[in-house]
């Protein structure tokens, strides 16, 4: 049995586990990915200051030692090879390309300079190659973060991080640089519903307490309402609302930056000033509405203000990718698909053989280790659905890659991937940070070329 992987984040290297357990058939997967390094989000978007978080690669690694594991990377699907391709080289196919794409707010000047997706400053200080050369620029002092989730927090601890709180993590060198260089002095995040509502799990939400140089500034008036239950309870909403009760109870602290957490508003236009970058937001307060079904939503009341900022961070949510030959949800922004099974979006009909796992299945929810259960659960589909599927002759294995070579791709294997990685930890040690990151493709590519 031979099973291309497309994607070497999380959700790939769990379906590529449970592949590799099965005992009833031998298994040969060839995991692509289109960076030449692997674990996609855990490298490219896990905080750095997050570092025990990134531990979770040393379980990728043990499946990736695995003899019958290929690593094929700096292979990107749908411009180094096409979906039919695949379909010739391998008996299933399973789609794990994660969530690429921001969300847009839909307000008035969205695109001008300095209003910029948390995707694009999220890989920029993640050394990510594509956002490499993004214009971030940390001149203005006040700064926007739209979004109540984790990736707002994040971005928002990342901003207001000292220099040595950062030196000692693998942020990307240039970021590090124009982080030292940093005049941010206000984070705001901007939730457009209640802090009941907030989807921030409570240990990040309490890392903003324990800042170096950080006071958390939420006014008593932005929790008027919240009720925390009698019975202590745990789940996520009550603590997050003590959370936020400690930090509204605070003193006014004297420390240089201030965080400040404000519900019940939504974004309806970005101001630009004179040299056409973010001078402000406006913002619409909300009230919130429950619906019949139970859900609770956010109306706009009519009455606005203007927020002066210089940057606005949208943190809002990911989507997928269209990729040439993979099936597309309009509506859902992931792959069509039925319970991992990939579907043809308007017929509904199951496309046999081809797969989807990770954020690609479902959208953007749930932390790495959510994926285990569910990409093994994809897999026993995979399973019930190929009984002598193998029975298909394929090409050599060794076909694809000659394939990609005479297309002139460089193909990056999982040694090589070792090498890079040794490379960057060395470089880290000069600086007492765990790596230092090699942030773009050609450069990866000629280390690897002094053999
Ligand atoms: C900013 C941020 C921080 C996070 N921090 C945490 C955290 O601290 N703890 C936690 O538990 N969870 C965290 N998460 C969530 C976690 O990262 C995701 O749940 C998980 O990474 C999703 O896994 P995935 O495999 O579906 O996608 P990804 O991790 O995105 O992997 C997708 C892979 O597919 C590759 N790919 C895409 N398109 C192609 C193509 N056309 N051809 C070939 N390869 C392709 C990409 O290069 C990438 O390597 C965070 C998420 C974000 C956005
Ligand atoms: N440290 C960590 O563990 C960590 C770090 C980062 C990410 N993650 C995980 O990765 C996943 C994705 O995180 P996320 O923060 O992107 O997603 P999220 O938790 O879904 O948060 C998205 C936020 O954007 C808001 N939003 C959406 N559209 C909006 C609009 N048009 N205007 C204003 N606000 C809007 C949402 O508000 P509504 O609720 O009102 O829709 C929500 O508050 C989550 O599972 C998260 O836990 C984990």
């Amino acid at each position: 049995m031979r099973v291309a992987i497309i994607g070497s984040g999380p959700a790939g290297f769990y379906a590529a586990e449970a592949l590799l357990r099965r005992t009833d058939t031998v298994v040969h997967v060839d995991m692509f990915d289109r960076l030449p390094t692997p674990y996609g989000l855990v490298r490219g978007g896990v905080a750095p200051d997050h570092q025990s978080i990134k531990a979770v690669t040393r379980v990728y690694e043990k499946t990736a030692a695995r003899p019958t594991f290929r690593f094929l990377g700096n292979v990107c699907l749908g411009s180094d090879v096409t979906v039919e391709e695949l379909r010739r080289h391998y008996h299933q196919i399973v789609y794990a390309v994660g969530n690429e794409d921001d969300r847009r707010l839909g307000i008035p000047c969205e695109g001008i300079t300095r209003c910029t997706p948390a995707t694009v400053f999220i890989g920029w200080y993640n050394g990510h190659p594509d956002y490499r050369h993004a214009q971030i620029d940390l001149s203005v002092p006040r700064v926007a973060v739209v979004g109540n989730g984790n990736v707002a927090i994040d971005t928002a601890r990342i901003l207001l991080r000292t220099p040595a709180e950062l030196e000692k993590t693998d942020v990307a060198a240039h970021a590090l640089e124009a982080l030292r260089n940093s005049r941010v002095r206000e984070v705001f995040i901007l939730g457009r519903r209640g802090p009941e509502q907030a989807s921030f799990t409570p240990p990040e939400l309490k890392e903003f307490g324990e800042m170096e140089d950080v006071d958390t500034v939420v006014a008593p008036e932005e929790l008027a309402g919240c009720v925390i239950p009698e019975a202590a309870g745990n789940t996520q909403q009550e603590k997050n609302l003590k959370i936020l009760q400690s930090y509204a109870a605070q003193p006014p602290g004297g420390k240089a930056k201030k965080l400040h957490l404000r519900f019940r508003v939504s974004p309806t236009e970005i101001i630009a000033g004179a040299d056409g970058k973010v001078a402000g937001l406006v913002l619409e307060k909300n009230r919130i509405e429950v619906q019949p079904d139970g859900t609770v939503s956010a109306r706009g009341t009519g009455e606005t203000e203007v927020l002066e900022v210089g940057m606005v961070l949208p943190a809002i949510g990911f989507a997928a990718k269209r990729i040439d030959g993979v099936p597309f949800d309009e509506k859902a922004k992931v792959i069509a698909n039925q319970d991992g099974r990939v579907i043809d979006p308007a017929s509904r009909a199951v496309i046999a053989n081809e797969y989807v796992v990770g954020w690609a299945r479902t959208g953007p929810q749930g932390l790495i280790g959510s994926h285990k259960g569910a990409s093994a659960h994809v897999v026993g589909h995979m399973v019930a659905d190929g009984a002598g599927i193998e029975a298909r002759e394929l090409p050599e294995r060794e076909a694809i890659d000659s394939l990609l070579r005479g297309r002139g791709v460089q193909i990056v294997s999982f040694d090589d991937w070792k090498r890079l990685d040794d490379v960057e930890v060395a470089r880290g040690e000069r600086r007492g940070a765990p790596r230092d990151k090699i942030a773009d493709v050609g450069t990866m590519l000629e280390v690897l070329a002094q053999r």
